[in-house]
């Protein structure tokens, strides 16, 4: 059996695969099991910020695997303590839980923003007001969260206690934000929902509408954090941090990360018992972690990210076949006139190259570490196949 064969035999058909078997990547490429070599766009849903196996960061990971693989977290560890310095310093928060994923890092802030509430206020105001379009995972909880319809479907009962607006939409939110809520949750650019950044006015909005009422903010930075959109977090964009702050994708360069940021007022809200991952802080991951924020904090690092967005962003505006390009940084999506992106991703594939889509958009997410003449190549070869 090849492994397609053993993957349709063994493993759950819960994704939509393009038939593509890689084997082994390098910087911005990864080449399949026939050799053949692609680029990489999409970066493993910017989960690879420093692109396939980067030298630094690989030797940090496997040093790693080789001093400590695991602790429970009955123990301390020196490099969880580094990470969660490192993260806190560099994001501005004041302390972090550690889980294994993006979904488990929005469980987290749920379970906080419920208990800073209750702690707070008592019962009844639980209420999570979350955005029409939304992507917050797929575990109970945040597909509960998620304001996407498709998504709530078959698993029923969702969890209770979670209220859609509409994206953009402030006297939606005033409508809403009755004495029931604890939290708003947002993506300040919506990832899965079509690459859709907030505007500046709305997220005002909720910062004031939530203040005057002590409801939380969670910004959902699964996706936008970690440099992606130029910044290191996508609030900077908007001058806003939220009391909650969750980042996985990219922060550990590609090994399980999952990260619950708070600022003080809610560091104290989980006491001992209250939550838990036994993953959670693992010592490889932390050492991914170090590194990629190593690179990140490192001199001209971002204004890197945010020249290689502007090239991208002047390439496309060139090409007759776009509509429209949205999104923040290096998180960029693309509205075509006529062709439809997963014909274009299909198409990109067989001509060597790796990329997204996210509704109907073609949807970008290249290495943060992409050198420039492997960006214009795979650009070119985009722009060819959109002008076919
Ligand atoms: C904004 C956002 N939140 C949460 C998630 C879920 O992350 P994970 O798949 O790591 O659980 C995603 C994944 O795409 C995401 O884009």
């Amino acid at each position: 059996m090849n492994t397609i064969e053993k993957f349709d035999k063994h493993i759950m058909h819960s994704y939509g695969r393009y038939p593509l078997v890689m084997q082994k990547g390098e910087g911005e490429r990864c080449t399949d099991e026939n050799g053949k070599t692609y680029i990489d766009l999409g970066s493993g849903i910017g989960t690879n910020s420093l692109g396939y196996c980067d030298e630094k960061w690989a030797d940090a990971v496997c040093n790693q695997v080789r001093t400590l693989q695991h602790s429970s977290n009955y123990y301390y560890t020196g490099v969880q303590a580094e990470f969660a310095e490192k993260l806190c310093e560099t994001s501005g928060y004041d302390s972090v839980f550690f889980g294994n994923s993006g979904a488990e890092a929005n469980e987290c802030a749920i379970k906080i923003a419920r208990k800073y509430s209750f702690d707070k206020y008592g019962k009844n105001r639980h209420n999570i007001i979350t955005l029409i379009n939304s992507f917050h995972g797929r575990t109970m909880a945040t597909l509960s969260a998620t304001g996407q319809d498709v998504f709530h479907n078959y698993f029923f009962p969702f969890l209770e206690g979670f209220i859609n607006v509409t994206a953009n939409d402030i006297d939606d939110l005033k409508s809403k934000l009755d004495d029931t809520v604890c939290a708003v949750m947002l993506e300040y650019v919506q990832g899965e929902g079509g690459v859709n950044a907030l505007s500046q006015d709305f997220v005002n909005s909720v910062y004031d509408l939530c203040a005057e009422k002590d409801v939380l903010i969670i910004a959902d930075e699964v996706q936008t954090g970690a440099g992606r959109t130029g910044k290191f977090l996508a609030g900077e964009h908007f001058g806003k941090k939220a009391d909650i702050t969750t980042m996985a994708k990219g922060l550990a360069g590609g090994v399980p990360v999952g990260a619950c940021l708070t600022t003080e007022k809610c560091s104290g809200v989980l006491s001992a018992g209250t939550h838990g991952s036994t993953f959670g802080g693992n010592p490889i991951a932390c050492a991914g972690g170090i590194a990629v924020l190593e690179r990140i904090n490192g001199d001209g690092f971002l204004g890197e990210v945010n020249a290689k967005a502007e090239f991208i962003r002047k390439e496309l505006e060139k090409c007759s076949e776009v509509e429209s390009v949205s999104g923040l940084g290096l998180m960029i999506g693309i509205k075509l006139k006529t062709k439809t992106a997963s014909d274009v991703a299909k198409k990109a594939l067989e001509n060597g190259l790796l990329i997204l889509t996210a509704k109907d958009k073609v949807r970008l997410l290249p290495p943060l570490t992409i050198s420039a003449e492997e960006l214009g190549d795979g650009i070119r070869i985009l722009i060819d196949i959109l002008e076919e």
